[in-house]
């Protein structure tokens, strides 16, 4: 009959035995989590998410040449907001997007053509439909986007 069971003390030890070893994959996981910078998106960045990056940068750029009384020179190629793909496909092929990312070219086109008096209001407009589109689909940049006011 004692045959089929162990003895008290090896089950005990089985037990121990057992919750270090979880413990130990559970404190392996966490500190990996820890020493790596998580990806913003865990299947990598999307082609729409690198433009937007660039986007910020240009702005960026831009803010500093209205601040230097130099009209300012967009540079990328925009038009690509509406083929980009997107993390989420289905957010890009909305029309709410559409329509915030149609609006955010004229403001870019209005900024192309400018002249450094116009360039400060016409740059603040190009701000805001960053802000329109993002606070309507995608909130999680906007306080990033503020910096650009
Ligand atoms: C038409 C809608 C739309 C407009 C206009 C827009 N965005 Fe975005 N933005 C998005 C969407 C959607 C994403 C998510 C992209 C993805 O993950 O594929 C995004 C992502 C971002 C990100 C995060 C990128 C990353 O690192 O993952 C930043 C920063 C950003 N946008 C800044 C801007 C700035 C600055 C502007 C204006 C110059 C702007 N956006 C205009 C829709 C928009």
């Amino acid at each position: 009959m004692s045959k089929t069971h162990f003895p008290l003390p090896v089950r005990q030890l089985a037990v121990f035995l057992s919750l270090l070893f979880s413990g130990y994959l559970l404190s392996c996981t966490a500190s990996e989590a820890q020493s790596d910078t998580p990806p913003l998106n865990p299947n990598g960045d999307s082609e729409l998410a690198l433009l937007m990056r660039a986007m910020f940068d240009d702005a960026q750029a831009m803010k500093q040449q209205i601040k230097e009384g130099k009209t300012p020179r967009p540079s990328l190629d925009y038009e690509k907001i509406l083929t980009a793909e997107a993390t989420e496909p289905d957010k890009a092929a909305s029309d709410t997007y559409k329509v915030h990312a149609l609006s955010y070219l004229q403001t870019i086109k209005a900024l192309q053509q400018a002249d450094a008096a116009q360039a400060a209001s016409l740059y603040e407009n190009m701000v805001n439909s960053c802000m329109g589109c993002h606070k309507a689909l995608c909130p999680g940049p906007t306080m990033r986007i503020k910096k650009l006011y």
